[in-house]
């Protein structure tokens, strides 16, 4: 598959001890939606703006659609647009005055410029209020205008940073829906979140990244067969932690403890895992003091992939066996 983007070792430091970025190396096929998931402070804003061309890397080798972004960062910016994570608009112009500058920012005429604003107005459905001023808007159509003014010059690759946080759930379904029909039209996204959930609807490729580094690369599919469809957590009194993480061992031997008195397993099989987890504590006399199913999250996909005490070193070594 073609890489529109390669990034080789890079290295960004800022001031004398954080790397935010401590030799991150990717690739990214064109034509797909790429997810980097991870925490606050994990690096994605960081490689965005490298990417983009609004930060040079102090380390390391990163290209854009076949250029350099240090050395032919000009052409890269003529094929890129850039949400950011907050809303870049002003708010004393309109939805469409602040579209139509970003046209000609890159470097449409006041004509092209204006043609370009009606169809990406249009594609994100603002309507009337394309007329008011920005600062009437709520944050949901502040992010939608924004997003437009990224699609403005027809960019081959599209970066989003973050693009739903502090979106309202209906909102947040409709920038979806967006992102999906901008990669049906051939481009390439690249989107930074915190949530699982966000990186699974629409990813194609998951780069999972902490500390300024790739932990985990793969599809929505492979990233959560580490922890199953649904996790499992049972809150147990500290006197029988031992015994529970034994008899858990034998249904899921990946059981692992989160919190002092909070054991998590993968749930393979839903409700089904439920009860055998119950059974099985119950045979062995302990009754849990609380229980819970839920939907992995980015915490779940992180202790799944760094834990280092699953059920076998457990056993080894109890005392050892908390994060
Ligand atoms: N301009 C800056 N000056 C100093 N530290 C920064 C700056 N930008 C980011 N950092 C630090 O770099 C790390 C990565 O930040 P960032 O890329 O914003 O992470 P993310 O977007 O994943 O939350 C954090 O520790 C952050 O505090
Ligand atoms: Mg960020």
């Amino acid at each position: 598959m073609e890489q529109i983007i390669t990034v080789q070792g890079v290295v960004k430091r800022f001031g004398r001890g954080v790397r935010a970025l401590d030799g991150l190396s990717l690739d990214i096929p064109a034509g797909i939606i790429y997810g980097l998931l991870g925490p606050n402070g994990a690096g994605k804003t960081t490689l965005i703006r490298i990417l983009a061309t609004l930060l040079s890397a102090d380390e390391g080798v990163v290209r854009v659609a076949g250029l350099d972004v240090r050395r032919q960062a000009e052409a890269v910016r003529a094929r890129i647009g850039l949400a950011g994570q907050y809303a870049a608009v002003d708010g004393h112009l309109t939805g469409r005055e602040n579209i139509e500058m970003v046209g000609r920012l890159y470097g449409l005429s006041r004509r092209q410029a204006r043609a370009r604003t009606s169809v990406v107005l249009d594609r994100i459905g603002v309507g009337e209020a394309a007329h008011r001023q920005v600062r009437t808007y709520s944050g949901g159509m502040r992010r939608r205008v924004d997003l437009a003014a990224s699609l403005v010059g027809r960019p081959q690759v599209l970066f989003l940073d973050e693009p739903t946080t502090g979106v309202d759930p209906a909102s947040r379904r409709e920038v979806w829906d967006l992102i999906r029909d901008l990669v049906d039209g051939g481009t390439t996204v690249v989107l930074t979140t915190q949530y699982l959930d966000e990186a699974d609807q629409l990813a194609g490729l998951i780069g999972v990244i902490n500390h300024g580094r790739l932990v985990s690369e793969g599809t929505p599919e492979q990233l959560k067969s580490h922890t199953g469809p649904a996790v499992l957590e049972l809150s147990i009194p500290d006197s029988q932690q031992d015994a529970a993480m034994r008899a858990l061992g034998q249904i899921a031997p990946a059981a692992y403890e989160r919190h002092r008195g909070t054991l998590v397993l993968p749930a393979a099989d839903g409700v089904a895992t439920l009860q055998h987890a119950l059974r099985a504590l119950d045979a062995a006399a302990i009754t849990p003091t609380d229980v819970g199913l839920h939907r992995p999250t980015l915490d779940d996909v992180f202790l799944a992939l760094t834990r280092t005490d699953s059920i076998d070193g457990y056993l080894n070594d109890p005392a050892g066996a908390t994060l």
